[in-house]
């Protein structure tokens, strides 16, 4: 059943909300289960679209998993044979990829379908299949299929870098291959991102050595065998922004529970660059185990300022935050400069924007937005998951009603998003198409 979301504009919002676990740290790490002996809990795992798609790849691989209380997934490996990750479950998610490395890694052998290419622009995984060859795997792309195979992985050292840097999911897989290869790999322009770090530790948990987790140079140490383990996912930094700008944007105040401050520097930052208040605190949750707790205050306030962004590999802006951003300063007076350098083609959300009334010019991967008084609520079309949630924070602040299609794109990224927001008093709610 299509699905579209209706929004009435103009509700600051208010009170308390709780970040999930970070989805681009869940999928790897799911992923990486197929490297393990015995069952790992992994808490923190949130319910999205996404989630529930890789499970059906993993089921089909032979993976039992098994939804439990307070967001966790238990994950078993029951039959070993499978190594094919088919087109249909593919192309419903472009990083079912991510299950390339530990197949090769423990299986000797990978038959994963080439993503198709998406709104944001191309998907190449020219970097995954360098990579994979590095160690030594033979690798053939037929029918539409990445084919690798490779007993035993050797160690090397592979330069992961392309034209706009390195690649989270490529720096991922190659890991995944690695651990359970002989002697030590060393991956240099790897990726930095937070999501990278939680799955490298999370294999180290379960038995892997990787040492330079969060720098350039990852090295990798081979294992003879990994074991399932307990983890808790980070808090999802993605989350975190997107429902800051939407406080921001309302001019409400809205306190942000389960957050990394660290992971969210450049969006801080930036935030605060134009003029929107934002207050950490930790303090003791006063149980037992002397746990704390960080939380993040934001107030947006009536005066914003015209600011320049360029998206970049951490810690620069996240790409992931672009189309939100763009939302939020599409009604900033002034004149503000967004540079897109992870996803060059990275601006759908920019045609959408323009007829809810921004004035916003793009030109190869820059936008020029002129600050506009106000939006105004109509029709439009959600075409990825971060544009979506750009359309959203649009739609909170426009004037009448924004009626969002395609809705399914922002269950991909976003769990329970009207429920959430209408909690934090946005008038908004989900109807038939
Ligand atoms: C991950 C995130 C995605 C985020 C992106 C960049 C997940 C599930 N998804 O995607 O939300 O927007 O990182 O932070 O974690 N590239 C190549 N060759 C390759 C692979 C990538 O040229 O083999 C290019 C891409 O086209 C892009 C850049 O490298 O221009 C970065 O992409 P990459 O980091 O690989 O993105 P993903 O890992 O797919």
């Amino acid at each position: 059943m299509m699905e579209k979301m209706v929004i009435q504009g103009g509700n600051p919002l208010q009170g308390s909300i709780r970040i999930n676990g970070a989805k681009n740290a869940a999928l790897p790490i799911m992923a990486s289960c197929l490297l393990l002996k015995g069952t790992s809990r992994i808490k923190g795992i949130p319910e999205l679209t996404d989630v529930k798609t890789l499970c059906e790849i993993l089921n089909n691989l032979g993976v039992h998993t098994k939804r439990c209380e307070d967001h966790s997934l238990e994950i078993t490996v029951q039959d070993d044979v499978n190594v094919t990750a088919p087109y249909d479950l593919v192309r419903k998610m472009r990083a079912s990829i991510c299950v390339l490395g530990p197949l090769l890694g423990r299986r000797g052998a990978a038959k994963v379908s080439i993503p198709g290419g998406c709104s944001i622009g191309p998907r190449p995984i020219d970097l995954h299949v360098k990579g994979i060859k590095a160690l030594g795997a033979k690798v053939e792309m037929k029918d539409g299929y990445v084919i690798a195979t490779g007993k035993r992985l050797k160690g090397n050292t592979v330069y992961l870098g392309g034209a706009n840097g390195s690649s989270v999911l490529g720096t991922c897989n190659i890991m995944m291959a690695a651990v359970l290869g002989e002697g030590r790999t060393t991956i240099t322009n790897a990726a930095c991102e937070p999501e990278v770090q939680d799955l490298a530790n999370f294999l180290n948990k379960a038995g892997a050595r990787i040492s330079g987790i969060g720098q350039k140079n990852l090295i990798i140490d081979g294992v003879d065998e990994m074991h399932g383990t307990h983890y808790e996912i980070i808090p999802d930094r993605i989350e975190a922004g997107t429902f800051m700008i939407a406080a921001a944007i309302t001019e409400g105040r809205v306190v942000l529970e389960n957050i990394v401050p660290n992971h969210l520097t450049s969006v801080i930052d930036k935030l605060e660059e134009m003029g929107i208040n934002i207050r950490i605190s930790t303090m003791n949750r006063g149980n037992a185990a002397g746990e704390k707790v960080t939380e993040c205050i934001v107030e947006g306030d009536k005066e914003f300022h015209p600011v320049n962004i360029t998206a970049l590999p951490y810690p620069g802006i996240p790409t992931d935050m672009q189309a939100q951003f763009t939302a939020l300063l599409s009604i900033v007076e002034g004149v503000s400069i967004i540079t897109e350098k992870v996803f060059p083609h990275r601006f759908v959300h920019v045609a959408e924007l323009n007829r809810m009334g921004a004035n916003i010019r793009n030109d190869d991967a820059i936008s020029i937005i002129t600050g506009v008084p106000s939006l105004s609520g109509t029709t439009v079309m959600a075409s990825d998951l971060r544009a979506s949630a750009s359309l959203v924070i649009a739609g909170l602040v426009a004037k009448g009603v924004t009626e969002i299609r395609r809705l399914y794109h922002i269950d991909r990224g976003y769990e329970k998003i009207e429920e959430r927001l209408t909690d934090l008093g946005a008038k908004m709610w989900r109807e038939r198409e």
